[in-house]
């Protein structure tokens, strides 16, 4: 369904009841017609806390010096993937802060690793490295990336990240995409000064960027940054973000994101019920997981990768949903990957 911006911003702002249950209903029901009932489970391994960046927002960012920090050896993050295939996830995914402690061949090798033992797709989520390194990674078999764009205000966007421009940002999900992956971007949501144009732009910027996956959370004020004493996004407006994105691009990839657990018990639930159809429990190894603190009252900090994996069985099962057993590639990609050398795709294999 296409959306002007003027709509949109009718939906994030609309205080009628029934027009935000048909929102919902809509979300639901677009989401349900196009996966069916099956959520798609993604296991993640936040394999290293350090970080080159300063993002105002982060707690790993590199001026929060009181930040302890670890990194996991490689044979480490093998084991880590082999536990979370063995716990029937059929997609890894290896997250860090941007650290260049691990070369571009350290990760591609990482990489043919995990691919050549396991049946598993993987996603990387390890921030902007070089052009080359992303055809690397591609050329070793990982199959998705994650850069969300947290944010389509470019004067935000560069208050936020010293040193960097939203161009950039989006130049980098281009070279992304043309390195072979599906993409992921995503916003904060409650960010400083962030208005709801800015997030009307935000679903109108993943909307052209055509992205397979989504990924729309709150801002959770981290007391160890310069942000500590701003106020966090809503669940409300988190929820609204993700239906309105869901109706703008039905077959989006949208997981109901971590961070919605600090604002509800039940904030990934209800997630699942305002159109999202992914989710990513932690297979981190419990000893480094309270050490990845992008934001406060992370949840399952005390589970080890089984507990965390079973947990999310149940949640999603609560929901009357069912858990999906492929590996979960975008519908998106799947179509564009059929047609002869429309992607550089066909040029990998
Ligand atoms: N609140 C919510 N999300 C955060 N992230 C980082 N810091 C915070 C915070 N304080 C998100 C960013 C990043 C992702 C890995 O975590 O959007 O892309």
């Amino acid at each position: 369904m296409i959306l002007d911006r003027a709509e949109i911003i009718g939906l994030l702002t609309t205080t009628d009841e029934s027009e935000i249950r048909v929102l919902r209903t809509r979300a639901e029901t677009t989401c349900l017609k196009v996966f069916g009932s099956d959520v798609h489970l993604r296991g993640i391994i936040e394999f290293s806390n350090y970080c080159r960046q300063d993002c105002l927002y982060c707690g790993l960012r590199r001026s929060n010096i009181g930040q302890p920090r670890y990194r996991m050896g490689l044979s480490e993050i093998v084991d880590a993937a082999e536990k979370a295939a063995s716990l029937g996830f059929k997609t890894i995914v290896l997250q860090s802060g941007e650290d260049l402690y691990y070369s571009v061949s350290d990760i591609a090798r990482l990489i043919e690793t995990i691919k050549s033992r396991l049946d598993v797709a993987v996603t990387l989520s390890l921030g902007q490295r070089d052009k080359a390194a992303y055809r690397s990674w591609a050329a070793a078999g990982a199959d998705r990336y994650l850069l969300r764009h947290e944010t389509s205000n470019p004067v935000l966007y560069a208050y936020l990240h010293p040193g960097h421009s939203l161009d950039e940002r989006i130049d980098h999900l281009h070279m992304l995409r043309e390195a072979g992956f599906q993409i992921g971007a995503g916003n904060m949501v409650g960010l400083p000064g962030q208005t709801v144009d800015d997030i009307a732009g935000d679903l109108l910027l993943m909307k052209q960027l055509e992205v397979d996956m989504a990924g729309i959370g709150p801002f959770v004020p981290n007391p160890c940054t310069p942000l500590a004493n701003s106020n966090g996004g809503t669940l409300d407006l988190v929820l609204r973000e993700m239906a309105i994105l869901r109706v703008l691009m039905p077959d989006v990839m949208i997981p109901a994101t971590t961070a919605l657990d600090t604002l509800d018990l039940h904030g990934r639930e209800l997630a699942l019920r305002w159109g999202a159809n992914v989710m990513m429990p932690n297979v981190t190894p419990t000893k480094y997981r309270r050490m990845y603190t992008l934001y406060p009252g992370k949840t399952s900090v005390d589970e080890d990768p089984k507990q965390s994996a079973d947990c999310m069985r149940l949640r999603v099962r609560s929901c009357g949903r069912s858990i999906a057993t492929g590996y979960g590639h975008s519908p998106r990609y799947l179509r564009n990957k059929q047609l002869p050398g429309a992607q550089t795709w066909e040029a990998k294999q």
